[in-house]
This record gives structure tokens, sequence and C-alpha cells, in this order.
């Protein structure tokens, strides 16, 4: 088998010296075990939840994961006409393990797989490795990024295992409405295709005037639906290493057991109390709220933002999610800006990091994504509003100018 290639949006991140604003990524601010306590509506219980002193560290958390945790998982798909029982719930090794455990257990070489594009990277790399072969479902940018059914439908072949999305979307922070979802699993229904949800944003929704959409789980039409997430994103517990694969479908739950008893065995023990403890009634919502109000402060502004700079940048703003995918340009002539260069030298003049588009979410053309930057925008807003301002200013510095008109010589748009 040949060695994976590196995961470029890590390398990225990790590869850059004195960063002092963080907007490459899309973690939004860790908790603390006396930030949770604080958060809880009963801190009396938390404290109690979360004191491991007598654990019995021999303990393991049973085949598909502890009871208690899995019934808390479940609640977060309650709400519509299909019912998700905690029997339907598996955990896993964060989102990263139950996007591995999905793909390991339903793909096999010559498999066909299609994956939305531009896209978190293992999502099409993974079946990659395992012998899929890959076809992306490009997202239209001059659609907001919408995803088109009709592309789709062009696209199924009759090797079609898979097919795979990203709802809250990363990069772009756009969503799958409901009407589309129907859709999407009507077509999988026809062609008997299995559909990976990786849903790590949910329930990251941020329009106050329509309501938010269901979980691709939540359909009553269709059930070859394998829906993975984690406390990483929207839960802001990222080293907290516990995600989920949940599915209706018998066949594709027995298949997801059966290789994560040879794969993972039993998740840690502390982790998953620490988890049931953070999507319990007392302290979910108040998790969700915490982060929320970041989110919501900080995109009236990244209105703001691009407003002010119409001719250098541009971007739908999400409604979803914790990242945006934002264009950089040339104002004079409105072409795209070459964005590694961008990322780079905006780094280096402000010490604001994004993470450049064609290093870590262009796979066909290296000019796929052109000008495109990610922007983390979950973070503190004292944080966020600084990096904009830092960012704002050297739109309007010589050094913007200057990369601008080599911008146009070196390379495609
Ligand atoms: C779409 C998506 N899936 C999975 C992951 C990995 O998440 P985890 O930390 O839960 O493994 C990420 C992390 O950024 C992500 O953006």
């Amino acid at each position: 088998m040949p060695r994976f290639q590196d995961f470029a949006l890590p390398h990225w991140i990790e590869s850059q010296k004195g960063i002092e604003i963080p907007l490459g990524g899309s973690v939004g601010p860790g908790l603390s075990f006396k930030e949770l306590i604080n958060l809880s509506t009963d801190p009396e219980s938390t404290t109690k939840a979360l004191n491991f002193y007598d654990t019995d560290l021999t303990v393991r958390v049973g085949t598909q994961g502890s009871l208690e945790l899995r019934k808390q998982v479940a609640k977060l798909y309650a709400g519509s006409d299909v019912t998700v029982t905690p029997d339907d719930v598996i955990i896993a090794n964060a989102t990263t393990g139950a996007n591995l455990l999905s793909f390991q257990s339903q793909l096999s070489p010559g498999d066909h797989v299609i994956c939305m594009y531009p896209c978190y990277e293992p999502l099409f790399q993974i079946p990659k490795q395992l012998g899929a072969s890959i076809t992306y479902w490009r997202l239209d940018p001059s659609n907001n990024w919408e995803a088109s059914l009709a592309d789709l439908k062009a696209l199924i072949r009759p090797t079609t295992k898979m097919l795979v999305v990203n709802n809250p979307h990363n990069p772009t922070g756009t969503l799958l409405s409901a009407s589309a979802q129907q859709a999407i699993l009507h077509l999988a229904a026809r062609h008997d295709i299995t559909v990976h949800s990786d849903e790590i944003f949910r329930p990251l929704f941020h329009a106050t005037d329509t309501p938010a959409p269901p979980s691709l789980l939540q359909h009553a039409s269709y059930d070859k639906v394998i829906v993975t997430g984690s406390l990483s994103k929207a839960f802001c517990l990222s080293a907290v290493r516990i995600g989920w694969c949940v599915t209706r479908n018998p066949e594709l739950k027995a298949s997801l057991l059966s290789l994560r008893q040879w794969t993972l065995e039993s998740t840690s023990l502390i982790d998953e109390r620490i988890a049931a403890e953070a999507l319990s009634d007392r302290c979910r919502d108040p998790i969700l709220a915490r982060l929320h109000a970041f989110a919501h402060r900080n995109l009236a502004e990244l209105h703001a933002f691009l407003a002010k700079n119409p001719h250098a940048v541009a971007a739908t703003v999400p409604t979803g999610g914790a990242t945006a995918f934002v264009k950089f340009m040339d104002p004079a002539s409105g072409r795209p800006v070459d964005d590694l260069q961008f990322c780079q030298t905006l780094m280096e003049h402000t010490g604001v990091l994004l993470s450049p588009a064609s290093l870590c979410f262009s796979q066909l053309q290296p000019g796929d994504f052109k000008g495109y930057t990610r922007l983390h925008f979950t973070c503190r807003t004292e944080i966020f509003k600084q990096g904009l301002d830092r960012i704002g200013e050297f739109l309007s510095s010589p050094s913007y100018t200057a990369l601008c008109a080599g911008s146009q010589t070196n390379g495609t748009h």
C-alpha cells in the first residue's frame, strides 16, 4: 500500500512560526473542568460527575460505548419523525476515528466514492487510500457553494458505493437544506448508495430566521446513512477524543461494530464520562450557547469587514459551522491573488494565520480555489476582531499591492 501523503492542513498550521492571531483552524475556545462546572446549570452534580478519584481504571465501556453516553448522543438527533435510539450509536475515537471506522468497514478496492469538493481532506484521502476511486462533487462558488443535484446525478456509476458529504460544511460554512437532503437520499436509494455524512459541526447553525436543518439521519425515507460527529467543534472539547457513528441500518451497524471490535475494542472510560457530562441536560445547552454567542458576534464583524473591503475581499457568509471561505482579490482588476503567497506574507507582516485553499483544499488542479483562504470565526471576539483589523491594514499596505501585481504574473486564475 502506498504511503500516505502529508495531511496538508495540519501540516500548514503546525509549520507556521510566530502565530499571534490563529484564524487558520476550526476549534472554538476550549473548556477546562472549572469552566465546564461554571457553565453547568447544576455545578454540584457536574463536580461530582467529573470526580475520578475512585474510578476503577480497569473497567472498559463495552463493545459499543457506555449506555449513558449513547443515550446523550441519541438525544442530539431527537425532534423529528425518526427515532434515533442509543442502540443506533457507536462510540469511536473522535470524528477522525468514526470516519475511519465507517470508511474501513464499508469500502473495498475498486469501489467508487463521490465526495463533496472542496472538502476536509481525510474525507476523500482515506477512501482513496483504501483503494476506492474518487469523483469530486464540485460545489458552486457562483451560487453560494450550493451543491447541484443534477451534477450529483451525472456522477453516479454502477460501482458507486458511497457518497460523502460534510454538513455543515468545512471550509465554506454552508448547509444542505432539508429538501436538498431529501433529494440526495432519493438518489442514493435509487442506486443503493451508502451516504456518509460527517456532521462534526452540528448543531452550529447561524441563521436566526430559518429553522435548523435536520441531520441526514432524520429522514424516514432511507436508512443507509452513517452520520459521524464528536465533541471537537460545537462542544469545544477537542482533546476529549470521543466521537460517534450513528446509523439506523442494522447491516451497517453490524459491520461497524465488527470492525470496531478488531480495531478499537474500547474507548477511554474517563473520556466517555467527561463526554457524557458535557452532553448532559445540565451542560449541553450552556456549552452551545457560549459558542453561538462568539459566532454571532464574529459573523457581524465579518459582515462589516466584507462591506468595508468590497473590491479586495468576497465570501459567502456562513450559515453553519465554524469557518468561512474568504477570497482575496486585486482591487484594481478583481482577479484573485495567489492565496498561498497571501497567507505567507500576511503571517510574516501581521502574525495572523489563515489557511490557503490551494494548499489545503485543492486536489484536482492547483488553481481550483485561487485566492481563497479559510477563516475560523468561532474564536473569542477580541481575537477575531483584532485579526480582521490587521488583515484590513495589510490590504491597504504597499506589500499587498506588490503581492497583487506578483499574483497576476505568476500562475493560473
Ligand atoms: C469535517 C471534519 N471532520 C473531522 C474532523 C476531525 O475531528 P476530530 O477532532 O473529532 O477527530 C475535522 C477537524 O477539523 C473536520 O473539520
